[in-house]
């Protein structure tokens, strides 16, 4: 196989969101969109990306850090899509295929990157492109082909005649190249165009234009063509992308009991036989145990870890908390930065006061502790294991410590 690379497009200010953050910046089901697309390359074995940055630059490459297959390439003026592309010529002399993908459709999927390397491979075309048939193509660059079905080239929604406008097979942008073809191909490419951009979209017909064989393959479903420029698609996105994850974790024995009154990180990691109840939101690295109850009504926030057959009921709120086995906590709860042992019961409405007003404090209950209800636990603070706790007490450290077995 040839070394695989990816250029990821992340330039654009995004006009129609109204922000200011860069696009790519906003989060689906709990992480940035751009890190969605950076996944899918991973997952076909893609071994260095190219990510174009420009607007708040900053912003974009502070969210990465450490990792070694990203470069930051910098489009000074952001001149369209094509113009993004030809940045980074000259900084992939040891690949020979490069994906080109927007960093605002993080519903790009494996499969669909890994068939269109097979594609491209297969059919030694200079560019491979997967396109979608949608009942709504409103917004996106349309496909034109001949009457015995060629490519002949992509058009955007603003340069299209009438005729055009009513074609429904639509440019997702996810594109597959020769790396010497595409970067030819660019620089012939000209801003006529009504923006008075440099298209991508413009180098395929280039390619075509001079004889070069560039594929396009129907192949995306149109739940994962959706892009985002608007808070509307950030919402619809979302919500694809939080069926995509409860699917997978029903599939491996979670009951989600309301699914669209759910929603779940896709880095959250549930065990079988667990139930989730409606209205529950668990955000960021959360780890959830075999045959634990949780919810109605739930927060667990990043760090949560329950342990098996843990209780977590309405209006709870966890962050950077663990439950051990049998620790049940049934009602109207906040318990950050704490660690409760075997079987505790944490009593209705009883608090973790972590925080001093200047500094985080942990706290830490031993095994089978009995918490009242309506009971502070002022951190940090170490509660030795088997004591019981009245309910209403106010627990401060070295007033609780050695009355416990
Ligand atoms: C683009 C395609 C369109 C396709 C659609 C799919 C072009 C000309 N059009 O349109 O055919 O149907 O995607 O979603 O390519 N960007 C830069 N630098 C720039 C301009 C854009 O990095 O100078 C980045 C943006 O940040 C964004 C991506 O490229 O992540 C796509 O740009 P956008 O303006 O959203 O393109 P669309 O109009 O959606
Ligand atoms: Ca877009």
């Amino acid at each position: 196989m040839p070394k695989t690379a990816a250029i990821i497009l992340a330039a654009g200010r995004s006009t129609r969101m109204i922000t200011d953050l860069p696009k790519v910046m906003h989060e689906v089901c709990g992480r940035p969109m751009l890190a969605w697309v950076i996944d899918a390359c991973r997952a076909v074995g893609v071994d260095r990306m190219l990510v174009v940055v420009g607007y708040r630059k900053e912003a974009v490459i502070e969210a990465f850090p450490g990792q070694r297959d990203l470069t930051f390439i910098e489009q000074v003026e952001q001149k369209g899509t094509g113009d993004a592309v030809r940045v980074c010529r000259d900084r992939l002399n040891d690949h020979d295929t490069v994906l080109v993908l927007c960093g605002d459709g993080p519903l790009v999927r494996a499969d669909t990157l890994a068939m269109l390397l097979d594609k491209h491979a297969q059919e030694h075309s200079a560019g491979t492109l997967a396109t979608a048939v949608l009942k709504d193509p409103a917004g996106y660059g349309r496909i034109i082909r001949d009457s015995y079905g060629n490519l002949q080239g992509i058009v955007e929604e603003s340069d299209c005649t009438d005729a055009q406008r009513q074609i429904r097979e639509i440019n997702p942008s996810y594109y597959c190249f020769g790396r010497q073809e595409i970067f030819d191909a660019l620089s012939r490419v000209r801003p006529d165009n009504v923006k008075g951009e440099y298209y991508l979209t413009d180098a395929v017909k280039v390619l075509i234009e001079s004889g070069r064989r560039v594929v396009a393959i129907t192949a995306v479903e149109p739940d994962e063509v959706l892009s985002i420029n608007s808070r509307q698609q950030l919402a619809e996105v979302s919500r694809v992308m939080e069926t995509r994850i409860q699917d997978r974790l029903m599939s491996a024995g979670v009951t989600i009991v309301d699914p669209p009154n759910t929603w779940i990180d896709a880095r959250a990691e549930i065990g079988r036989d667990t139930v989730i109840h409606p209205f529950t939101y668990i955000h960021g690295r959360v780890k959830i145990g075999r045959n634990c109850s949780v919810g109605p009504f739930a927060y667990l926030r990043d760090g949560t870890v329950l342990e098996d057959d843990v209780v977590i009921g309405v209006f709870t709120e966890l962050k950077n908390t663990t439950l051990c086995s049998g620790a049940r906590a049934r009602h109207h709860s906040y318990l950050g930065d704490a660690k409760f042992g075997r079987n505790v019961n944490v009593g209705t409405g009883t608090i973790t006061a972590n925080f001093d007003g200047k500094d985080i404090h942990p706290t830490e209950v031993g095994d089978d502790v009995y918490i009242g209800s309506g009971s502070i636990l002022v951190a940090p603070l170490h509660v030795k294991r088997g004591v019981q706790i009245a309910p209403g007490t106010v627990v401060e450290n070295g007033k609780t410590e050695g009355t416990g077995t």
